[in-house]
């Protein structure tokens, strides 16, 4: 990296994963001159540590962004839908992991390990998006797989951690299953079922074809990321109470013949993947595991018997920090490196 420092602005940084991205700027050792971290009005004054130093967190306002070079907004749509074009007009570049900007024609989606050549097109708009957590590990997973075999079809089944929805959502995990230990009712405030000992087939809001948003968004953003409109992907997006690390279900068809030792020797070699795949010592990837580390874990591989070119395998990620924190920081790492 070169010895130039940004001015690094955090909008969400009380969340989960603005929390996170914090603690990825430290230990990525990213160019960091001054910080300001941002949250809505409640968290104003409230101290938050950077390079164990106190930082007091300051209101987000149209007007945060003057004289800051790079903005990492995680603060959920509709903030990042208002306050992203503010920044980048103050000609500070966003990289928004809400899913705001993702499908503009004008904004990158960029996984680093996938299509870092696109983080080019944030001079559009200033802004480059960060993809849905059960995408970015998807697409880590399947890329070096298409660029081989080409992928005509995916369907997954993903198993999604709570730390997805936010810091409210891990408090009602814990909340319920204290709760129902103890023999009381447990109370409902984010999820509209019990998410303790439970799962939810059910994430984000349901649309007119039957599907969520979130596994319509693992189709448009698989497609914009690997940069092929020919990819099928058909997903069940699940929530499971689990903190953090998602686990999915993925069932690929590809056009040329594939076994499970061509995959297999593909993901030993892939950036950003460990192959975790011994069964018989009970060695597979797990959520438990994958917490706090930025790889994309893949197992259980084994050839699909039903088809002609198929194969099944597990992937596990922190969807905290490889499915959002690690990746916004990867994407800034490229544009303080190529292009500031
Ligand atoms: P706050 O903590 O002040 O509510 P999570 O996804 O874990 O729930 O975190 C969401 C993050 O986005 C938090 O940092 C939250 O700040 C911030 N946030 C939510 N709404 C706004 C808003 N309208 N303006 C600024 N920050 C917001």
């Amino acid at each position: 990296m070169r010895s130039k420092k940004f001015n690094v602005a955090l909008a969400g940084a009380t969340g989960a994963v603005g929390n996170q991205m914090i603690t990825c700027l430290e230990e990525r050792d990213f160019p960091v001159n001054k910080i300001k971290l941002l949250a809505s009005n409640r968290s104003k004054g409230r101290e938050l540590i950077f390079r164990n130093r106190p930082f007091k967190v300051e209101e987000l306002t149209e007007n945060s962004f003057e004289g800051m070079d790079i903005a990492l907004f995680s603060a959920g749509g509709g903030t990042s839908q208002h306050f992203a074009p503010h920044a980048a007009k103050a000609g500070c570049v966003v990289v928004d992991n809400s899913s705001a900007w993702r499908m503009d024609p004008d904004v990158p989606l960029v996984v680093p390990e996938v299509n870092p050549h696109a983080v080019a097109g944030y001079t559009r708009k200033g802004i480059v998006a960060n993809p849905n957590c059960s995408t970015i590990q998807m697409v880590v997973a399947l890329n070096p797989i298409h660029q081989k075999f080409r992928i005509k079809r995916v369907v997954v089944s993903t198993y999604q951690a709570v730390s997805g929805t936010g810091v409210k959502a891990m408090d009602e995990l814990s909340d319920q299953t204290r709760a129902i230990m103890n023999f009381s009712d447990p109370e409902l405030k984010v999820y509209p079922h019990r998410i303790a000992f439970n799962c939810l087939p059910h994430i984000d809001v349901f649309q007119e074809n039957g599907y969520t948003k979130e596994e319509m968004k693992m189709l448009n953003e698989t497609r914009k990321i690997m940069e092929d409109d020919s990819i099928q992907v058909t997903a069940t997006t699940v929530r499971v109470p689990v903190f953090y690390g998602h686990s999915e279900s993925v069932n690929i068809e590809t056009e040329a013949p594939i076994s499970a030792e061509d995959v297999k020797s593909m993901l030993a070699e892939a950036p950003g993947v460990e192959l975790v795949d011994d069964p018989s010592q009970n060695v597979y990837p797990m959520p438990i595991d994958s917490a706090g580390q930025d790889l994309t874990y893949v197992g259980r591989i084994r050839e699909d018997f039903t088809i002609p070119n198929g194969i099944n395998m597990w992937i596990v990620a922190d969807n905290i920090r490889k499915g959002a924190a690690t990746n916004t920081v990867q994407i800034a790492e490229i544009l303080a490196q190529d292009y500031l």
